[in-house]
């Protein structure tokens, strides 16, 4: 007999439940009714309150193809997790060991990892399955819930286009990713954006205002501009930490996306519109592909639970699925490399980084 805990931590995102839905299936194929299953609520909160409920296969049925999460999630930040070890650590371990588990299977991101990794060190049982819209984790080339990030933030591209054409404007379509611009990448080069913002290619606005009037004297009419929520300037580039974090402080913007409006508005003359699709941009079904992968991840990691292989993430590399070390994944970030061969892609077919 197996006890495994199931979790889902941090921002929810398309595939989850298919993920779980895999774990599940999975274990219930090798190890029929020798398996038990105990869904956490709410990810680490859950975890340290002690809410667990025991699970049947039944409730894994028919959620392939739901959004978010069956279990629900939380945000409990890693920071908070460190300062408080002694207590919180303490606390989730002692309902593991209350609760008899043999293992952890952990549905998160970066912050979510880096949790798993002090679990980890604990001395318990922990496997886990990288998720999250801005495919950001160290380890894995792919995880589940970008590509339909991708499909909902190019879908409101799309429609901006048709208006953008109508009104001859600019517009800007704020798409999610503090630190990292994978999701505004590919989004914007699927939906044929003129001007691309990441928070890894620091913009200089008079760049991007003559990208725009560039594309004024060939004739056309509109622009748009995918924009990472973590854009910056160059010259916010070259403040510390703590500078860049006053000198935001002070910005009555409610985001990047309005000041930029104003700044494109004042240098080029150009109605600009803003639009922030936001958590949309996290909801609905998973597509096609992210059922898929969060279906394989699924039962990769339900191999790890049978072979009792803990302490590692499943992973997909060059389309093959299978697993690095959690210790090696915890803390590290998969930024978007300023000389991939999707930003030359984009650079060859005139798309501006505003630099
Ligand atoms: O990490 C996923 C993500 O959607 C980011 O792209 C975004 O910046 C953040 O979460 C939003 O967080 P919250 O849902 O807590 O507002």
């Amino acid at each position: 007999m197996k006890k495994v805990g199931f979790l889902t931590s941090g921002g929810d995102c398309q595939g989850l439940n298919a993920a779980l839905r895999g774990i599940a299936k999975s274990l219930h194929t090798h190890m029929g009714s020798n398996i038990e299953i105990f869904g956490i609520q709410d990810g680490y909160r859950g975890l340290m309150e002690g809410l667990c409920h025991r699970m049947s296969m039944d409730d894994f049925s028919g959620i392939l193809t739901l959004g978010g999460t069956i279990l629900g999630t939380s945000r409990q930040p890693f920071k908070q997790i460190r300062a408080d070890k002694e207590n919180q650590v303490n606390r989730m371990k002692s309902n593991y060991q209350k609760w008899g588990l043999d293992c952890l299977v952990i549905l998160g991101g970066n912050g979510t990892h880096k949790t798993a990794n002090l679990l980890q060190e604990a001395g318990l049982h922990v496997i886990t399955l990288p998720k999250t819209i801005d495919n950001d984790l160290w380890g894995t080339d792919m995880s589940f819930g970008f590509q339909s990030a991708v499909e909902n933030a190019a879908y409101v591209i799309d429609c901006i286009h048709t208006t953008a054409t109508s009104h001859s404007r600019v517009f800007i379509v704020e798409i999610m990713g503090h630190k990292v611009g994978w999701l505004t990448l590919y989004s914007g080069i699927a939906g044929g954006a003129d001007v691309i913002l990441l928070p890894e290619i620091p913009y200089n606005i008079d760049r991007v205002a003559d990208s725009l009037r560039k594309r004024t004297r060939q004739g056309k009419r509109f622009s748009i501009l995918a924009v990472a929520e973590g854009a910056i300037s160059t010259d916010e580039a070259g403040l510390s930490k703590k500078q860049f974090k006053v000198e935001r402080a002070k910005m009555t913007y409610p985001s990047i996306s309005y000041r930029l409006a104003n700044e494109i508005e004042e240098l080029t003359g150009q109605e600009t519109r803003v639009t922030v699709p936001g958590h949309f941009q996290r909801g609905g079904s998973p597509c096609p592909y992210d059922r898929i992968l969060a279906t394989r991840f699924g039962a990769a990691a339900a191999e790890l639970v049978l072979q009792e292989k803990y302490g590692y993430m499943v992973s997909l590399k060059n389309n093959l699925i299978t697993h690095v070390p959690l210790k090696d994944v915890a803390g590290k970030l998969k930024s978007v490399p300023k000389d991939c061969e999707l930003i030359k892609t984009a650079l060859d077919t005139d798309i501006s980084f505003g630099v």
